[in-house]
């Protein structure tokens, strides 16, 4: 429909985690004239942030380097990393959280130093945690109270973001918006900007499974593609070793049991009490997130089981209690506790190392169009992404949009081109898409597995729809972006990093060099 309500801002920020709010808080601090409009598609803190719980890394601790966290990115990525953008994340690191310490954000400390904890694929301690395992809330709370005191930062809530507007040169001009009852802006309508920047997270609702919230629909990723955006590394989906097992028909977002409760020295086991990661690499239980994945996949296969456990009765119940309170209560919520039980887990989704391509200031390969944090692919993440560098990655690279946006910016323009959109579908297709995405370009990939899936996810296609809303738009959103998905983990014919095929079982460096790119447009999709 056309836009029924029109508005403008400077810049146009779509979405609200760390990734978002960092940079609508940078760009004001940078060009105290600009006005920004951060829009989010339920509320401010529905996001991925709000559920992190290890933390956030970098070489803050005693005797640790910036360039020994480059080894440990570098090793997780499997070869696959952009090293300049490795080299920024992690050089940049450490001031980028010392300014979220002076935003407000209450870290943990332990006689008066800052508390650092270990993760899957570290060498060293260099996770700074909040509130115990609480860690995203208290950065998602310190961030929306910044944004708050902002008069000039704009905020409209139940927005999803439709389409970009793009003028006759093919730039940036605007952004339509589906919003549910915003007083004046209610439906469709149009806000025109000279920049947007994209900071909406990630894929996780493509999967049965996943450890992300509703809200992770694919939709900035779909956005970007439909505008013609290139987008890289899809098929490095990261598959968290450590969700917890609700049984076979649990779907959406699952609880997240945190590597960081291995860094406490948790381990796993299986059904005969055997701790099988022991001798499969040399940090076992805190290998990367692949390898452990991996190990439970297999021995799940092996054993005919539908998930392994977590022994964390050791740590006691004092210990529990003070440094993983989230956990323990989710734990007890679902009848396990931790204290005297084992915990079932099994791999499900959690993390798009890939994403729109951008360069190492977050511009993409279209004029006006940024992108931050999981919506991004820099290459920083490689073919897996290393433990809590993802909130490091939103709060590193936002800061470096807003260091050259201001002085980048484009004139106002016009709205010129129809964005072509595919037809919108039911929400009912969304579980379709999620069964074939997870049974056929889930964990364990093959070529016959993923023909297949591309049959099934074009027949989806044609479902049409019978009402326009959000629930239509993320249907459509999750079909595009799987069919994406599916496209580029077909082509990459080896095992890398979190992309696992069992057709092709080796890590290939001379037929696949590294990464490469996929670009779709919404006419090919
Ligand atoms: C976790 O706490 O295990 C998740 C941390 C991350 O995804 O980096």
């Amino acid at each position: 429909p056309p836009p029924g309500w029109t508005t403008r801002a400077d810049v146009v920020v779509i979405g609200s985690g760390i990734a978002g709010l960092t940079a609508a808080l940078r760009v004001r601090a940078e060009a105290p004239s600009l006005s920004v409009l951060v829009v989010t598609k339920t509320v401010l803190n529905a996001g991925s942030t709000q559920w992190a719980q290890g933390g956030i890394a970098a070489a803050l601790g005693e005797g640790d380097t910036p360039e020994e966290h480059e080894v440990d990115t570098l090793v997780a990525g499997a070869g696959a990393c952009d090293r300049e953008a490795v080299r920024v994340l992690v050089t940049e690191g450490p001031d980028a959280v010392r300014e979220l310490i002076a935003l407000g954000t209450n870290f943990d400390h332990h006689d008066g130093v800052l508390s650092l904890t270990r993760e899957g694929g570290h060498h060293r301690d260099r996770i700074a945690h909040a509130g115990g395992d609480a860690t995203g809330a208290e950065i998602q709370r310190a961030l929306i109270a910044a944004v708050e005191l902002d008069p000039r930062i704009e905020v409209i809530q139940h927005a999803l973001a439709v389409d970009l507007l793009l003028d006759a040169a093919g730039a940036v001009a605007g952004v339509t918006l589906h919003v549910l009852g915003e007083g004046q802006k209610d439906g469709v309508g149009a806000v025109h900007c000279r920049a947007v920047i994209l900071a909406s997270g990630g894929l996780g609702q493509v999967f049965n499974q996943t450890t992300n919230p509703a809200v992770s629909t694919g939709d900035g990723m779909a956005l970007a593609l439909r505008a013609g955006a290139v987008l890289r590394d899809l098929e490095f989906v990261q598959f968290h070793p450590t969700v917890m097992y609700l049984g076979p028909d649990s779907r959406g977002q699952q609880p997240l049991i945190s590597e960081a409760v291995r860094g406490e020295h948790a381990f796993l086991v299986d059904w005969a009490g055997n701790r099988f990661m022991q001798g499969q690499h040399e940090l076992a239980d805190l290998a990367p997130r692949d390898v452990v994945a991996k190990a439970i996949t297999r021995r799940m296969i092996e054993e005919g089981k539908p998930h392994m456990w977590l022994d964390a009765r050791h740590l006691g119940a004092e210990f529990w209690e003070r440094r993983f309170p989230t956990i323990l209560a989710t734990c007890r919520s679902h009848g396990v506790d931790p204290v005297v039980d084992l915990i079932p887990v099994a791999p499900a989704q959690h993390y798009a190392s890939g994403g729109v391509l951008t360069d190492l200031f977050g511009r993409s390969s279209i004029a006006g169009l940024y992108a931050t944090g999981e919506v991004a692919c820099s290459g920083v993440h490689g073919a897996n992404r290393l433990a809590s560098n993802s909130l490091l990655e939103g709060l590193v690279f936002s800061r470096r949009i807003a260091a050259v946006l201001p002085g980048e910016l484009r004139p106002w323009s016009t709205p010129a081109v129809d964005v072509r959109r595919p037809g919108l579908v039911d929400e009912s297709v969304r579980a379709d898409v999620q069964r074939t995405m997870t049974e056929r370009v889930g964990v364990l990939r093959s070529a016959a597995g993923m023909a297949e899936a591309a049959v099934a996810l074009s027949s989806l296609l044609k479902a049409g729809a019978g009402a326009v809303g959000p629930d239509q738009w993320e249907a459509t959103n999750l079909l595009a972006i799987s069919t994406a998905l599916a496209q580029a983990a077909s082509r990459r014919e080896e095992t890398r990093g979190s992309h696992w095929r069992e057709d092709f079982p080796e890590r290939d460096d001379a037929r696949m060099a590294g990464h490469f790119d996929t670009v779709l447009t919404g006419g090919e999709l």
